[in-house]
């Protein structure tokens, strides 16, 4: 069963809408409280075909002529609720630069290589027990022009439905012992030290496959006491 009643978020979960060290939440965060409305559709629940999605759209590594360049790693987790239910049968987006820190769009100019063999576009289904998990390539570092020697820190962005509309997140996914997490306006963007924490995935060599790709375990919490942040 969905959850329809909610815990709130706790304070320094969810970043402020305006970070001023994240340039652009200067312009575009609103400057007014929220208004609070009436939302029935927020408990009403979202069910995903599962012919929205094939099982390549799994495997990031498998939609070029060739390989892709870069370490093919593998991701996975299990997305609960805040009660620790399982959030299953819920449709995950991911999208990522490539293995040189270049975005496959236009808008990205980034002087570094597109790989012809990898987008950084993929979807899929929890399963009945809420987990997931995705093959890709480890995305790489890319500056980003917020102020001087401004890099992003390798990330993976997904977007998750979950079974009612107030479980809606999308968020950030970034990688154990990266040098840049203390220098990132949006990684600081969120108050909270565990919260930030829960944001980093954990090395699994269960997860890892033989000679293939190594593991990276990444759980989601939907909604509640331990949330995981709205990085947008
Ligand atoms: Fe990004």
């Amino acid at each position: 069963m969905p959850s329809t009643r909610f815990t709130a978020v706790p304070e320094g979960v969810y970043p402020a809408p305006v970070h001023a060290p994240y340039k652009s939440t200067r312009l575009r965060g609103p400057l007014q409280a929220a208004l609070r409305i009436a939302a029935p559709a927020a408990s009403a629940a979202i069910e995903i075909p599962p012919s929205a999605v094939t099982p390549l759209e799994a495997d990031l590594t498998a939609h070029g002529e060739g390989t892709p360049l870069g370490e093919k790693i593998v991701v996975a987790g299990r997305v609960i609720d805040e009660d620790g239910r399982p959030i299953t049968r819920s449709l995950i987006e991911v999208w990522q630069c490539n293995s040189a820190g270049r975005y496959f769009h236009s808008k990205d100019q980034h002087d570094a290589p597109l790989d012809p063999n990898f987008f950084g576009f993929g979807k899929f289904l929890t399963d009945g027990d809420g987990r997931y998990r995705f093959v890709t390539i480890k995305p790489a570092a890319y500056p980003w022009g917020n102020h001087a020697n401004a890099w992003r820190p390798a990330h993976i962005h997904f977007s998750l439905f979950g079974n009612v509309y107030a479980q809606r997140l999308v968020t950030q996914m970034y990688f154990p012992g990266d040098p840049l997490h203390t220098l990132d306006p949006i990684f600081n963007s969120v108050a909270d030290a565990r919260a930030r924490e829960s944001l980093i995935a954990r090395f699994s060599i269960e997860d890892s496959v033989g000679d293939v790709m190594l593991g990276y375990t990444f759980d989601i919490v939907l909604r509640g006491r331990a949330s995981t942040p709205f990085i947008p």
